[in-house]
């Protein structure tokens, strides 16, 4: 059978800050889901990651399609005047838009969906990260679809020795959608040298190159850019099909137990490692750290299975300790060097105003 998953996501409020959606958000979004998804969706999962919920819903009609869309529209809209009746923060942050048309992409949710034959087994993984941005993505599945020192099934495993195709966005290109298409192994030097850069270029969507079959699909939307200003980070969820002519479960969680440094953090604006965390995980410290939640699905004819969660488990636990101390090495300088965004990523916030007052203070010392 031919289904596709379509993977949503928003922040609509949260409690205490960016910390985590109220129960009453979370329930009202699932119980739109269910009621205005009869006929429509087979089946759905809601959940949190942070301050951001996510809907995962599978049907038959094929990605961009308006009616899903509208759907998960629909249900951030009704959850956000709950938000708004409990006076939770930011409520409706990522609604861009007050009435849909056609595609929730560029309104402001986040947006991964992938259409496919389910194969007689199907496991899948579902990826949703707060308090950072798409580039998050590159190091690690650029690792778990291009390295085999973290991914042996590359050497291991026939079925993956031709390698995969990458689809790259060009991020900063606001007019359309600038993309590039490499191949891995072949093209490797070329990836690493795009994804080395994680604002600008972000993988968008990978294939194997043995079936032409999708393996990964990643939201891609920068939010400044359809705001023009900052509303907040590009939280960022993915879909990745497992086992078979894809890498294993473990290969593709592997490269999490780095904890690399993103951009995101505290207003967005700083640098700092990504953490694993278990499902439904508020953020905390300095508005992060920047966290990523993953759960493991098998689907049947558009049925889900329960979640596993992946990332609860101890060696997780030893990881999170070593995130931790890389956060409070970073935070120790506070907001020099790397530790802050540069101000190519902080030009839609406040400080543009105090660089253009200070801009006009500077004068060229004369006789040297
Ligand atoms: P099983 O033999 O348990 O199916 O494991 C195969 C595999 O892919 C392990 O990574
Ligand atoms: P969110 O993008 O998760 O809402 O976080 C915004 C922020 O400014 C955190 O400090
Ligand atoms: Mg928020
Ligand atoms: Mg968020």
């Amino acid at each position: 059978m031919k289904i596709t998953l379509s993977f949503i996501k928003a922040d609509i409020g949260s409690i205490g800050g960016h910390i985590q959606p109220s129960q009453a958000l979370l329930d009202t979004v699932r119980e739109v889901v269910e009621r205005e998804g009869k006929g429509l969706i087979i089946d759905s999962y809601v959940g949190h990651t942070g301050d951001d919920i996510a809907i995962l819903m599978t049907h038959t009609e094929g990605e961009n399609c308006e009616k899903v869309h509208k759907l998960a529209f629909d249900a951030f809209m009704e959850g956000t005047e709950v938000a708004k009746k409990q006076g939770l923060y930011g409520a409706g942050q990522d609604l861009l838009k007050d009435s849909f048309s056609g595609n929730v992409k560029g309104m402001g949710p986040a947006v991964a969906e992938m259409e496919f034959e389910e194969r007689p087994n199907e496991p899948f993984l579902a990826f949703a990260a707060d308090k950072t941005d798409p580039g998050a993505y590159n190091l690690p599945f650029y690792l778990a679809f291009a390295d085999p020192m973290y991914c042996s099934g590359l050497i291991l495993s026939p079925k993956m020795s031709k390698g995969f195709t990458f689809d790259i966005m060009d991020v900063e290109y606001t007019e359309g959608d600038r993309m590039i298409r490499l191949n891995a192994p072949e093209d490797l030097y070329d990836i690493a040298a795009l994804l080395r850069d994680q604002e600008r270029f972000v993988i968008e969507k990978i294939y194997s190159r043995e079936t032409g079959d999708i393996a990964v699909s990643i939201s891609t939307t920068r939010l400044r850019n359809i705001a023009g200003k900052y509303t907040g980070k590009d939280d960022p969820i993915a879909l990745v099909r497992v086992q078979g002519n894809f890498p294993a479960t473990g290969e593709v969680l592997a490269p999490f137990s780095i904890g690399h440094f993103v951009a995101g953090f505290m207003r967005g604006s700083h640098n700092g490692p990504l953490m694993p965390v278990k499902k439904n995980s508020p953020t905390s410290y300095f508005d992060g750290p920047p966290i990523v939640s993953c759960l493991g699905f098998c689907v049947k004819d558009g049925k889900l299975t329960e979640p596993a969660d992946v990332f609860d488990h101890p060696y997780w636990d030893y990881v999170r300790d070593r995130v931790s101390q890389k956060a409070e090495e970073i935070r120790r300088q506070g907001f020099f060097g790397p530790a802050m965004l540069p101000y190519s990523e902080l030009e839609y916030g406040g400080i543009v105003e105090k660089m253009k007052k200070l801009d006009e203070k500077f004068f060229i010392r004369e006789g040297e």
